[in-house]
């Protein structure tokens, strides 16, 4: 079965965008992930298809409105068994690798992509929906983060990737960053690369590079390098 990824969204046109190209392009083109767009358009009011209306207490911007965004989930939903409603928002939980790594062991995921001021609250309790941010900045609205989510899910299903990378992605599923790659000329504008690259002592390498795996992380983000202590033998 496919993974299925589902898009409610005002601009379906955005859809697979990048992930029409690439590694998730090809995984798409050999039905390893499905993409569906849902026009919350379609479930729009009256002559103009409104979706949207002022902000109740007053205020900036315009509000999603519950009953129009309520059909949208429910029509998918209605297509779907159990699949997890997600939402992008700068408000949500902080998307990260084991997210990843959770969705991409289920079946897809339905992204309901936010725009305005946001959406009425009374749809996200009544459906529960599980919001998600891909970090502390305010994109013009939930599209680009879904594509952005979805492309860390979609690398991880079977099949998308080399299991060459497997046991890399565990090591930042662990919670460190990268260690620093080279590749030939081994001398470029005066600049060697590091000789334990290329002693072909494939021990003394794996250790280099995790000593390199915990400079960075310790230097660039105490918050990970704090989090990784405790799990730690
Ligand atoms: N929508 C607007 N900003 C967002 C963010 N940072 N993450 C997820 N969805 C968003």
């Amino acid at each position: 079965m496919s993974w299925q990824a589902h898009y409610i969204t005002l601009f379906p046109d955005m859809f697979p965008g990048p992930l029409g190209t690439s590694l998730a392009g090809r995984a798409h083109e050999a039905g390893i992930w499905q993409c569906q767009t849902h026009a919350l358009r379609d479930h729009g009011l009256g002559k103009h298809k409104n979706v949207d209306d002022t902000p109740s207490g007053g205020g900036a911007g315009m509000v999603l409105r519950a009953d129009v965004a309520a059909a949208a989930i429910e029509h998918v939903q209605a297509q779907t068994a159990n699949l997890p409603l997600l939402m992008p928002s700068p408000r949500g939980q902080i998307f990260d690798q084991a997210m990843a790594q959770q969705l991409a062991k289920g079946p897809g995921a339905i992204f309901f992509c936010n725009r305005f001021e946001g959406v009425d609250e009374r749809v996200i309790e009544a459906f529960d929906v599980r919001e998600v941010s891909i970090g502390d900045y305010i994109l013009s609205g939930g599209e680009p983060a879904a594509l952005a989510m979805s492309d860390a899910i979609i690398r991880l299903l079977p099949g998308v990737m080399g299991s060459a990378l497997s046991s890399q992605e565990e090591s930042f599923a662990n919670g460190l960053l990268e260690y620093p790659q080279y590749t030939r000329p081994n001398s470029w504008q005066g600049a060697e690369i590091p000789e334990v690259l290329v002693s072909g002592d494939h021990q003394k390498i794996a250790q280099w590079r995790a000593e390199k795996s915990a400079e960075i992380t310790q230097k660039r983000r105490p918050d990970l390098w704090a989090k990784y202590l405790p799990t730690k033998k």
